[in-house]
Parts: C-alpha cells; structure tokens; sequence
C-alpha cells in the first residue's frame, strides 16, 4: 500500500482527500497540527473508512518535527500538501502570518521531500492566482494577474516554488469548493469566522446570521451579480487522488484547473440553496465587496484530457450536503 503524506489532511479538503485516497487502495497519512479544524474531522474520517487513521500533531513549518515523521514513515510515494491558512481578509490584516505558514510550510516539504527521495508533490493552488482573467472559461494559460490579497500571492509564490524545485508536481487550482462528505461526519471546521458565500448561506438557514448581503447587483452579468464557479468537495478530493496516479506514472510539472465550468451568479447560488433544502433565505443587496472579481469560471479540458476527471456532482447536491453539515458541524 502506498503512503502518501497529506498535509492538512485533518482539514476541509483534506478530510475529504484522505477519505477518497484509503478508498482508492492508497495509505494517506495526516501531518495536521489542528490550528485551524478539530478532532472531529479525524474522527469522521475513521468513522467513513471504518478504520484507524494515522496522523502526526506536528506543524509543517517544523522542520525537526517534520524530519521526525519522514523517519518514521519511510518510504513515502506523494506528498499532498493542503496546510496553509486561508482566510483572504485576515490575510490582508497580517501578511505575514501568512507567508510564514504558506511559503515555510512548503519550503519545509519540499526540502524534506529533496533528503528523502520522494519525489511527487500535489498543491492546493487556488483560481486566485488568474485574477480576473481577461478570457473566460479560463484556462491553465491564462497568465497571473497581480495578487487581490497576501493570501492569493502566496499561492501565485508556491507555484513559482514547486517551478523553480526538482520534483514533480500538480499544482490544482480550485475554483469554489463548497458542500461537504455525504454523510455530513467531515467538512469545514475551521476557526476563521466564515466569510464565504456558502457558509453564509447556512449561517442563515440555522439562524445564527438574519439575512445575507449580496454584494452589489451592478457588475456586468446577466443578473448583475457575480459569477463563480462551485465545485462540490467530494469532486474536488477525487481530483487529487487522479492527480497523485498521474504524476507517478507521468513525471512532469503540471497545473490543472479543478471546477466544474459552470458560472453561478451569487443569486443562482442563493435560489439554488433555496430548493435544495426548500428553504427560504433572507438576503439584501449591498454594496461590492473590494477586491472581489466579476466573474470566473474553469475551462475544464486539460484536467479532463490529461486526468479524465470532471466534476460529477450537481449544484442541489453540494447544497443539501452543505445544509446537513452545518446542522451536525462541531
Ligand atoms: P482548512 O483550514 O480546513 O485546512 C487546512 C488544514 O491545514 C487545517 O486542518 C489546519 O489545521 C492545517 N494546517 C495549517 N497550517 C498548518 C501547519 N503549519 N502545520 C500543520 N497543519 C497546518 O482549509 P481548506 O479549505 O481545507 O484548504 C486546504 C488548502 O486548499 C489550503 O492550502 C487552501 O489555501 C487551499 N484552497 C482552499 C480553498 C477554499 O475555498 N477552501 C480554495 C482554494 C484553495
Ligand atoms: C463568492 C461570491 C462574493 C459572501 C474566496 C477567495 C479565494 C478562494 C475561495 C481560497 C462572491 C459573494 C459572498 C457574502 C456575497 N479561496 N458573496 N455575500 O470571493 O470567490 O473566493 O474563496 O483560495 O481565494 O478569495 O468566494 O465565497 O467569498 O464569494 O455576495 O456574504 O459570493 O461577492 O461574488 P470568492 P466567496
């Protein structure tokens, strides 16, 4: 059985990565110092795969404590890396937690990775790096735009990191990953008051928020409301286990687009909720949000060609498990 070391595994995507990697024959192991998820995501995971998981407290940055774990796994065939921290605001309120955590992590993993031979690294790159790209459906490409946010430069860096380093690499560049594992015992637990549309939704929904605000009606949509790109994060963690099998087989340097090549207008978003869940949500239109994009959404061809995946799960899905996760979350 293959180990594969998932950083962060105990996290959002994480939890729902290792769950697909056991289910695919592979053996993940979890480095997760929990700084911003809980017990809870592990213990879901044993829970779906009906076994024990194993997992290190340790914090990437570390590198002694890393050194600890490489030697104790031994041989080890991938690394997926997901440890970072991810709140876009708190970002721009103190850059610098983030370039120590996102940029030190890596450079700790991959120097790690250099010492003891291992040789395939996936990393969670996200859309922001094109910015708002000038052509749409955007593609692998489409050159980077200046950074919205430290948060979204430090991703456009780790890129340019894996570049510049020998191994072999899938950077996967997620568009908006929402909704949660069917069973609703892992998804996001994470500390960061939410900030993303969905979470907000059910924030609603559960009447811990009154209402939501649509952050401005006036772009240059159909509705007047942007356009993302929503991909369920059961579809998300199957991307990486493909991932991972290709650059084993096929070594290279490589980035790939991961959505679903639909565009959701916040509205759509809102509506969609609404019958999934047959809820009704409160919400009102406010001003934009700075920072924010008009519209993204992936051309999906290269990660379908080269990894044969593409998104199979339906919006009403990834909404009604979102709504269950909020019901039964930590
Ligand atoms: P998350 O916060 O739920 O998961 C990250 C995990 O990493 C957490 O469990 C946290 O405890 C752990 N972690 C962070 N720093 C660590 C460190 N130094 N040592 C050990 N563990 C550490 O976030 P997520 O939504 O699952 O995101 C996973 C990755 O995907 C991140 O790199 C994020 O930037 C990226 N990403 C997320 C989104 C999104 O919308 N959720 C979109 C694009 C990219
Ligand atoms: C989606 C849409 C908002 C909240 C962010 C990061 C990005 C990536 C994913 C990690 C936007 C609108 C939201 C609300 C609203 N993360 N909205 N009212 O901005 O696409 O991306 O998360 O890599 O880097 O920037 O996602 O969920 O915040 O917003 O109207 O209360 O919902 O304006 O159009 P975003 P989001």
């Amino acid at each position: 059985m293959k180990k594969i070391l998932v950083t962060g595994g105990a996290g959002y995507i994480g939890s729902h990565t290792v769950v697909e990697l056991t289910a695919l024959g592979y053996t993940p192991i979890i480095v997760d110092n929990l700084c911003n998820t809980t017990i809870q995501n592990i213990e879901g995971i044993e829970k779906i795969i009906g076994k024990k998981i194993k997992w290190h407290n340790t914090d990437c940055t570390d590198k002694v404590g890393m050194d600890k774990v490489f030697a104790e796994e031994g041989t080890i065939e991938g690394a997926i890396h997901f440890a970072a921290y991810k709140a876009v605001e708190e970002s721009v309120q103190n850059p610098q937690k983030y370039y120590d955590n996102n940029m030190g992590s890596l450079k700790v993993l991959l120097e790690l990775m250099c010492k003891n031979k291992v040789k395939n690294i996936i990393f969670s790159s996200s859309c922001t790096v094109y910015g708002m790209p000038d052509v749409l459906p955007v593609t692998e490409d489409a050159p980077f735009k200046k950074a919205e946010s430290p948060y979204g430069e430090t991703k456009q860096i780790c890129e340019g990191m894996l570049k510049e380093d020998t191994v072999n690499s899938v950077a996967l560049r997620y568009f908006n990953p929402i909704g949660s594992h069917p069973s609703a015992l892992i998804g996001d637990c994470s500390a960061d008051k939410p900030s993303n549309l969905v979470p907000i939704i059910t924030e609603v929904a559960i009447g811990k928020r009154e209402k939501i605000t649509v952050f401005g009606d006036d772009y240059n949509t159909p509705d007047g409301t942007c356009i993302r790109d929503y991909i369920h994060v059961v579809d998300l963690a199957k991307s990486h286990v493909l991932a991972m099998n290709f650059l084993i087989n096929n070594p290279g340097k490589y980035a790939f687009n991961v959505g679903t090549g639909i565009g959701i207008s916040v509205l759509d978003a809102v509506k969609a909720f609404e019958k999934a869940n047959n809820l009704k949500i409160n919400f009102s239109i406010g001003p934009r949000r700075s920072g924010d994009i008009e519209q993204i959404y992936a051309n999906g061809s290269f990660v379908k060609n080269k990894l044969g995946w593409e998104a199979k799960e339906t919006l009403e899905q990834a909404m009604k498990s979102a709504w269950e996760w909020e019901k039964l979350k930590c």
